[in-house]
């Protein structure tokens, strides 16, 4: 059964979303603060997120940290966003380890400082066995890129003669992906209004239900969270069927 399949054949409330946290650098000037500010308060909703996500229902939730394309922003920014992305991981671990939750990566996060790939492979096998919110990270992570990699394996097992051109499937091309073994998003949340999918899980949401809200990503809390997935609920779902 394809990803999809499954999901339809799941049916029912929202099991995954993926968040593109949008907003903090405009919550920062609204403000008159640093960006450094916003993204801070960033953290903090990624915190309340986490906490409020399995009481709504969600096994997974999938937020985009960090871009490939964030690599653009100047090189003081870039810092203070491994920094924070640091501290969270070295500060919250207990507690998502204590309240079950999973920790995973997306993207190309191995091509990261070699200490901070090192305290994302701990966190990530220290919470293997969590059974509750498997909470996803995509950290230098772009949707064209994660095809590209998928794209490459799939040759390299033509290439070796174990694998015919013709035999390729959606099923071999999405067990490549970095999301192998998840749901595909259920919907996709964006903060702060834009209306871009901004290369994140290109080949996942081809049946995601999209939510946008006005907030700004650093006032997002588990009661945005809560409307945003009602609309969800309020949405029909027909996967190309009618
Ligand atoms: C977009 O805001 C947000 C990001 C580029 C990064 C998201 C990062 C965080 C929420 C903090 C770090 C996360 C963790 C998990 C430690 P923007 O700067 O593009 O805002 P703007 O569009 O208003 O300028």
């Amino acid at each position: 059964m394809t990803a999809v399949a499954a999901s339809v054949a799941e049916g029912g409330g929202c099991r995954h979303l993926a968040i593109i946290m949008d907003g903090n650098g405009r919550w920062a000037q609204a403000k008159r603060l640093p960006r450094i500010a916003g993204h801070r308060e960033g953290v903090q909703a990624v915190r309340r997120v986490v906490e409020a996500a399995p009481t709504l229902g969600l096994d997974v939730l999938t937020l985009y940290a960090f871009s490939s394309e964030n690599w653009k922003r100047p090189a003081d920014e870039v810092s203070d966003l491994m920094g924070l992305l640091r501290h969270y991981v070295q500060h919250e671990l207990d507690t998502l380890h204590r309240n079950g939750v999973r920790l995973d990566f997306i993207g190309d996060w191995q091509a990261l400082k070699p200490d901070l790939v090192q305290l994302l492979a701990t966190a990530r096998d220290k919470t293997r066995s969590n059974s509750g919110l498997r909470l996803v990270m995509a950290l230098n992570y772009g949707g064209q890129g994660e095809i590209v990699r998928a794209a490459r394996a799939l040759a390299a097992d033509v290439a070796a003669g174990t694998l015919a051109p013709d035999g390729i499937t959606t099923d071999m091309l999405e067990a490549r992906l970095d999301t192998a073994g998840l749901p595909p998003p259920d919907a996709v949340l964006r903060t702060s209004g834009e209306l871009r999918l901004s290369n994140f899980l290109l080949w996942q949401t081809a049946y995601a239900e999209f939510l946008v809200t006005e907030t700004l990503w650093p006032d997002f809390d588990g009661a945005a969270l809560a409307a945003a997935l009602d609309e969800f609920s309020r949405r029909e779902r027909r996967f190309g069927g009618r």
